[in-house]
């Protein structure tokens, strides 16, 4: 078995296959998920938020970022590993995020990375697609400029409507194999899948997208918590796995655990 690549991505669009994406920040998760037979897993800075512990994906650092990717590679023999720039490896310029994106591609052995910005980050999306690296662009809601934006669907009325198809434009002239549309009207987002190429994957951007991604924690009901809107829950982790230590503690204070077979003599 090879590994998919952005090549099979961009035949699933001309063939008119609309594919799945999660995220995954450890190997023995993306494992579970590659048997599953998901094609291209994202390992997203929103690990800040669900796996270390940060209130927001702005503090995640390159170095986390190569660590949690090698893993998820590890983990995965089928699956396309893209891996997110976290906010300040890339901004400074394209040097800057060659420099970032060669770390995660030979430390951690992914086969692209994710960036956030339309024209703002085209230059950025060109050195790094000139130099071999295939980059995922994210447009629309951008969670690392939260600090400006806030939270909140993008591309509402006909001015910002506009500036996002410029955006979404620019990342596909720049060379970019996907994008990723957050929090954006589905109209729009349809809008933006039958103008582009490449393909669309939407999170909260409606079904017209060519694909949907979740954030796994968020997708399996492992999340604390509120989940946004645009999640479907298709599992109740966070429940099982809690009875499961819940069981677990209660047999060892009452003495139900270990038992016989779980003994050597
Ligand atoms: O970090 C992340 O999980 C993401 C997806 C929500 C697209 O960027
Ligand atoms: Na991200």
């Amino acid at each position: 078995t090879r590994r998919i690549t952005v090549r099979d991505v961009a035949g699933a669009k001309e063939r008119g296959e609309k594919w799945p994406m999660l995220t995954a920040y450890d190997a023995m998760t993306a494992s579970v998920f590659d048997e599953a037979g998901i094609p291209v897993m994202l390992v997203g800075d929103s690990m800040g938020n669900c796996h270390l512990g940060y209130d927001t994906t702005v503090p995640v650092t390159l170095d986390e970022m190569t660590m949690l990717s090698a893993a998820v590679v590890r983990g995965t023999r089928r699956a396309l590993i893209v891996a997110d720039l976290p906010f300040g490896s890339y901004q400074e310029g394209p040097v800057q995020a060659l420099r970032s994106a060669t770390r995660l591609v030979k430390d951690a052995g992914v086969g692209a990375v994710k960036l956030e910005g339309g024209e703002r980050s085209h230059r950025q999306i060109e050195l790094l697609v000139e130099s071999g690296i295939p980059v995922m662009a994210h447009v629309g809601l951008t969670p690392q400029s939260v600090n400006a934006m806030g939270y909140r669907v993008q591309g509402r009325g006909e001015e910002a409507a506009h500036r996002l198809l410029r955006d979404a434009k620019a990342v596909q002239d720049a060379g970019a194999f996907a994008v990723v549309l957050e929090l954006v009207p589905a109209g729009l987002a349809a809008e933006v899948t039958r103008s582009l190429h490449i393909p669309t994957v939407g999170i909260g951007a409606g079904p017209d997208c060519d694909a949907q991604v979740l954030v796994w924690t968020d997708m399996a009901g492992m999340t604390e918590g509120r989940v946004p809107r645009f999640v479907k829950q298709y599992a109740d982790l966070r429940r099982a796995l809690g009875d499961s230590a819940r069981a677990f503690a209660e047999d060892v204070v009452g003495g139900a655990f270990p038992q016989e077979e779980h003994t050597f003599h």
